[in-house]
């Protein structure tokens, strides 16, 4: 089957993006979400940062309108009828996304492939929901999507090998570089990072060092783009805090115990750059030590 209709359920940070990479590897992509201010916004985002690519010649205007046309706002899941593949980006809660796709499994053609983008709900789980689990797989993109070069493909018990390599082209279509693996918490790269970042917390519970001076050491003494508060902040402290429960429940290991000032801090609403506050505070529009808080 070749892909060339693309439904992506959820507009928020993850899903804006994948349709943006999409259109602009020459899918036409709907945009999907329970909010139409999301859908609006999530295009109103994209044509912003296309247009920046505009301004800076690496992008022309025709391109940019093709792109964008290429970009339909949906606001009902039976859109998805006639599409070739579902990626699945809503908020990481499994009673959510089984019942998105059951309902979907109700009105994509059988041959629709669909997609999910959890970066920590065991795709086993969210394949019973469908009739078809050969058709069903994990399509873990990374943040910012039009940034990031990976997308981390997960087979799931009874994935097919064909659903693998029909999803493997359009990722690597999108311009991302693809690694199969299997089902298990955390995949690969969420497992290795957040094992990283369960340290980085215990530093700072310890005292060894303050939140600035470890994402200072890691960024310079071990090359990371970011350090790791800063970039549980710019990923999200409820997608982190979800991603640590699931590892810690998953493989029954201390080394996984969900930090209890990030708990407060997600219970608190502080989830980092989105909300203005996380382990650092952005609401003067720079990032600065937390005042407000005793780490
Ligand atoms: N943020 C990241 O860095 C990151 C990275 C990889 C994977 N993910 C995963 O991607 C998914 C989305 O994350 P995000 O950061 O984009 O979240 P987000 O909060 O930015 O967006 C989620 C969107 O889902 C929409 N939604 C909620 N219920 C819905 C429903 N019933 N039908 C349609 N839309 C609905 C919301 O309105 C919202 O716009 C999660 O599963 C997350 O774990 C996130």
């Amino acid at each position: 089957m070749e892909v060339k209709k693309i439904f992506v359920v959820g507009a928020g940070f993850m899903g804006a993006g994948i349709a943006q990479v999409g259109a602009q590897a020459g899918y036409e992509m709907y945009l999907y979400d329970i909010a139409p201010a999301a859908v609006e916004k999530g295009i109103a985002g994209i044509k912003k940062l296309l247009a920046k690519k505009v301004d800076k010649g690496s992008m022309t205007q025709e391109a940019l309108d093709a792109t964008m046309n290429l970009i339909k706002p949906s606001s009902s899941l039976d859109d998805a009828a006639d599409v070739d593949l579902v990626i699945e980006a809503v908020y990481e809660n499994a009673d959510l996304k089984k019942d998105i796709f059951s309902k979907l499994d109700a009105i994509c053609r059988e041959d629709c492939i669909l997609a999910t983008n959890t970066s920590s709900i065991p795709i086993t789980s969210l394949a019973t929901a469908v009739k078809n689990p050969a058709k069903f797989i994990g399509m873990h993109f990374f943040s910012p999507v039009p940034v990031m070069r990976l997308c981390e493909l997960i087979r799931a018990i009874k994935t097919s090998d064909e659903t693998i390599a029909i999803v493997a082209e359009v990722a690597q279509k999108m311009g991302k570089t693809t690694v199969v693996a299997k089902d298990v918490p955390g995949f690969i790269v969420n497992r290795i990072n957040s094992a990283m970042r369960c340290e980085a917390y215990k530093c700072l519970e310890e005292g060894v060092a303050t939140i600035e001076d470890i994402d200072k050491a890691m960024k310079m003494g071990a090359n990371h783009p970011m350090g790791p508060f800063e970039l549980a902040d710019f990923v999200g402290l409820d997608v982190n805090y979800s991603v640590l429960s699931t590892l810690y429940a998953g493989y029954k290991d201390n080394k996984f115990a969900p930090n209890l000032t990030l708990e407060k801090l997600v219970t608190a609403g502080d989830l980092g750059r989105k909300t203005g506050k996380g382990w650092y505070d952005y609401s003067s529009g720079e990032k600065k030590p937390r005042t407000d808080v005793k780490f």
